[in-house]
């Protein structure tokens, strides 16, 4: 692995040198993301290196608290369990078909990174993935940002009614809401006989 990664570091450099000299339309950023990529590496734990050190070793400035969690919570099944899963577990149709899919955020190879990590992903996304960054640049977006850190870091103790309460705030679809409708007229129109 360690070699290979090597290797593929040098192969990143020479593209890039390439991509000065003869002007290569393909950025090389890209052509490396995607080796690596196949290569079977966690992209984030490569950006692990690009993220700020001072960000990286600061611990989640939010008291872990009851409401913190719940406020996390609350979030996530809105805005991230589409790809993630309530469970975190990325066992979703849009996170399985993504590639690089979305982790298992139970597991250690998302619970072992820093609160500060963590944080600086949900802010900035993860460049050439499906991953979108949710900072909006104001002091109550961090907030919920170190909210949902702290939610992250629940994802491996989460209980089955914690995990209902968060489907009654996963956003529907369309069809969802169209059969909703429907199945109240039809309701309805059974009260009116
Ligand atoms: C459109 C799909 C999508 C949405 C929505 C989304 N994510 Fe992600 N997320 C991903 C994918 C794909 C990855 C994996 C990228 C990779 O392998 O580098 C990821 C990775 C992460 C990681 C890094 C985990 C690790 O082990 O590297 C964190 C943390 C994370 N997401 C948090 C969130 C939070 C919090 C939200 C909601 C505010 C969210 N995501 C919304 C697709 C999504």
């Amino acid at each position: 692995m360690a070699a290979g990664f090597v290797s593929l570091l040098i192969l990143a450099s020479v593209l890039m040198s390439l991509q000065t000299s003869l002007a290569v339309v393909i950025p090389a950023q890209i052509v490396v993301a995607l080796l690596l990529a196949m290569a079977g590496v966690h992209v984030s734990a490569l950006l692990h290196d690009a993220i700020p050190s001072a960000i990286r070793t600061m611990g989640n400035p939010t008291p872990r608290s009851a409401e913190s969690v719940a406020d996390g919570m609350a979030h996530f099944a809105d805005h991230c369990a589409v790809c993630h899963g309530n469970d975190g577990s990325g066992d979703t149709e849009m996170g399985r078909g993504l590639y690089p899919k979305a982790p298992d955020m139970r597991l250690d190879t998302t619970q072992q990174l820093s609160d500060g990590d963590l944080f600086y992903i949900i802010e900035h996304g993860i460049r050439f993935t499906g991953m979108p960054g949710w900072r909006t640049g104001t002091t109550a977006g961090e907030e919920s940002s170190w909210h949902l850190v702290h939610f992250i870091r629940h994802l491996p103790t989460l209980t089955p009614a914690e995990l209902d309460s968060m489907k009654a705030r996963n956003p529907r679809s369309p069809e969802d809401i169209r059969f909703e409708i429907e199945e109240e007229r039809f309701l309805n129109e059974g009260a009116q006989k």
